[in-house]
């Protein structure tokens, strides 16, 4: 069940100037039993959590969010108006630092405010990355259970694969054998013909020993060119929220699902070490609090309740309860440019974003039928950030899938309503920025190929030199929006990282994390789907733990 709004009036975001008085509410007001499980976030992490954990009726779960309902809300579900969600109410806004590498400029990090996290505001893309990645984990934890053989049960748990919904013929464009059709989240390949699309293939045929054609890049082999997988169902954004939390799930007599409000702090037990309490509550979980606040907010509960550096805390005059100096280091992101090509061509997204009729009318077309070129995630963000007043254009991303860069997360004051400082360090490994390079020089070369004839009208810069190049990245990188690694696994008995392999804070009891934060490193893919498959994971940890 959805805890009505009024239940906490005091505990909210909106309530950001009384928090002060903090204790508002004993847990028994909300619910009428003590729960098993708080679990904090309900974005990718919290919402696999919170669903897995009351499959189980005797088991109890209170899943707190800060964000609102995602029900209802017409540019989360329509997946062509996702860029409009940047900025919006749905939105934590963060900044981060100035980046010196990139003349100090300072990036917008998105992070979704709404039941679903993330995912509900996220660009839908469905990558699972390399299986090289996840042998990596296995070896980086020291635990088998990380490795993309061991995962793949639980890849299969979350997927579930669905025709497109203009029901084109998919033989060729991926590979039935490497997917689940019996998950939870719905995944599908594009639901409406783009005009690029065939220029794309033919052009893996004629410069295939540079830019091979991959039938399936989910197959733990991610390299070369193929067809974007989204986790999109009849047209529709499928969100750890309209999945995991779906209906038949929330209705589960013991999930309670309480959104509107903020946890600042988690709170010691009379025993030392033990964690089993939000500052919201009184009676706090009788089994654990699991920690799904994502990379950004996670290590800020985590300072904000003692555990961190203590040389950190104490310069802020936070109270120390335990000394873990790895926690918010190493965050990790991946850098990228969008390079954006002058085409000669006006069926691209910038026609529609100039004229607000025609929006409507594809908007309409999308309510009415659940068709049309909103169908499909705008991957260039053109919608809501259209180029110039005129021109037409092909957005040719290069980012670095794997950056070497480590940057930090930390707190500018004791005051948990304050955001914390971001610094991705972006660019501070020459690597990164030799990728970036190469990867734009590699886009000059795939358009040249012949298919591109007549389309491509000018390149979005002159730049040839590194020298020049440079520029042009310092003034056009952001992020991919994919930040990790900031509460880390690392083996057991290690002297860095937050969390041991099976995801319990390190030397404490009663705390787990499962969110993009434990990644030890990038799987080089887009965050969602590998967030999906460590939280399945993490359900089972859990239940072997509790036996339940
Ligand atoms: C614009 C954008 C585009 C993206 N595109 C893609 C894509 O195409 N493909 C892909 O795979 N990934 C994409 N991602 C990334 C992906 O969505 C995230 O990596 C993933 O959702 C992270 O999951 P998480 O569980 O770690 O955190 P989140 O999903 O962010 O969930 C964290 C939740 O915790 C809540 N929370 C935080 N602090 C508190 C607190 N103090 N109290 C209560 N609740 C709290 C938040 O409101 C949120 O709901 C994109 C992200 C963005 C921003
Ligand atoms: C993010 O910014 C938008 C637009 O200014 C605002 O409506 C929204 O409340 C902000 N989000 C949060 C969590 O404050
Ligand atoms: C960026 O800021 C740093 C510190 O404030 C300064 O030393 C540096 O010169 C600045 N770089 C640029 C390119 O402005
Ligand atoms: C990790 O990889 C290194 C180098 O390849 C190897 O020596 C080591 O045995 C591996 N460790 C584990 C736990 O697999
Ligand atoms: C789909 O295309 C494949 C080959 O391109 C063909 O063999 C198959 O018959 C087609 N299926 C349908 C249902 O048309
Ligand atoms: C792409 O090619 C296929 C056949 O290979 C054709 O049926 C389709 O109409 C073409 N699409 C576009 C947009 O040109
Ligand atoms: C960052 O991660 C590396 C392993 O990738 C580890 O050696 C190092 O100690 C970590 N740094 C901190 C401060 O935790
Ligand atoms: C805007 O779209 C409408 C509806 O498709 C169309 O009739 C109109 O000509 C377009 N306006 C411009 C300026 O292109
Ligand atoms: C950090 O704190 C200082 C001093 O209070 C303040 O001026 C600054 O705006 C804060 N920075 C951020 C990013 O909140
Ligand atoms: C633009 O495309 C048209 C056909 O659609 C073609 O006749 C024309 O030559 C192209 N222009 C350029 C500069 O390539
Ligand atoms: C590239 O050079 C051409 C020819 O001098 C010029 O017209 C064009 O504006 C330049 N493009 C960019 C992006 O600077």
């Amino acid at each position: 069940m959805i805890l009505p709004f009024s239940c906490v009036t005091l505990a909210l975001v909106v309530g950001i100037h009384f928090v002060e008085a903090v204790v508002i509410s004993t847990l028994g007001d909300l619910v009428d039993q003590p729960v098993d499980f708080i679990v904090v976030g309900a974005g990718a992490g919290g919402s696999v959590i919170a669903n897995r954990l009351t499959e189980n009726l005797d088991v109890s779960v209170l899943l707190i969010e800060a964000g609102g309902s995602n029900e209802g809300v017409l540019d989360v579900a329509v997946p062509g108006l996702e860029s409009f969600l940047i900025n919006s109410a749905w939105d934590w806004n963060f900044t981060s630092t100035p980046q010196n590498a990139i003349n100090n400029r300072t990036l917008t990090v998105s992070r979704g405010f709404i039941l679903g996290g993330t995912t509900s505001i996220n660009q839908m893309v469905y990558t699972r990355g390399s299986s090289e990645d996840y042998d990596r984990w296995a070896n980086l934890t020291d635990d088998e259970g990380w490795s993309w053989d061991n995962l793949q049960k639980y890849i299969r748990k979350n997927e579930r694969f669905t025709p497109p919904v203009d029901h084109h013929n998919t033989t060729g464009q991926f590979d039935p054998s490497v997917h689940g059709f019996d998950g939870i989240v719905s995944v599908s390949l594009q639901g409406f013909p783009n005009g690029i699309d065939n220029r794309t293939i033919e052009a893996t045929r004629e410069l295939s020993a540079e830019f091979p054609y991959n039938l399936d890049m989910n197959s733990g082999f991610q390299l070369g060119i193929g067809w974007v997988q989204a986790t999109i169902g009849d047209g529709t954004r499928s969100s750890s929220a309209t999945s995991y939390l779906a209906p038949s799930f929330i209705s589960r007599p013991n999930l309670h699902v309480l959104p509107n409000t903020r946890v600042l702090r988690i709170l010691e037990t009379e025993q030392s070490g033990s964690f089993r309490m939000v500052e919201l509550t009184q009676d706090g979980a009788s089994k654990e609090v699991i920690i799904s606040a994502g990379t950004i907010m996670t290590p800020h509960i985590l300072m904000h309740s003692g555990i961190g550096d203590f040389e950190e805390l104490e310069s802020l005059g936070i109270k120390m309860i335990h000394h873990l100096p790895s926690v918010g280091k190493n965050l990790t992101e991946q850098p990228i440019v969008r390079n954006k090509w002058l085409v000669n061509s006006t069926a691209t997204l910038e026609t529609i974003a100039r004229n607000d009729t025609l929006l409507a009318e594809v908007t309409e077309e999308w309510e009415r039928r659940g068709m049309g070129p909103l169908v499909d995630p705008p991957s260039n963000g053109a919608l809501s950030h259209p180029a110039p007043a005129t021109g037409n254009f092909l957005t040719f991303s290069t980012a670095v899938s794997a950056p070497t860069s480590r940057g930090t997360i930390s707190l500018n004051s004791s005051d948990p309503l304050e955001y914390p400082l971001i610094n991705f360090n972006l660019f501070s490994s020459t690597f990164d920025r030799f990728v970036v390079r190469e990867a734009y020089r590699m886009t000059k070369k795939f358009l040249a190929a012949k298919s591109w004839d007549g389309y491509i009208l000018a390149p979005p810069t002159n730049a040839t030199t590194d020298e020049e190049l440079d520029e042009y990245i310092n003034e056009n990188a952001a992020t991919e929006n994919h930040p990790v690694g900031t509460a880390a696994m690392s083996p057991k008995g290690a002297t860095y990282g937050v969390v041991d392999p099976d995801l319990r804070i390190k030397g404490l009891a009663g705390l787990r994390i499962v969110d993009a934060s434990v990644f030890p490193r990038f799987p080089a893919a887009h965050t969602q789907v590998p967030v999906y498959i460590v939280a399945e994971r993490a359900a089972d940890l859990i239940k072997e733990t509790w036996r339940i």
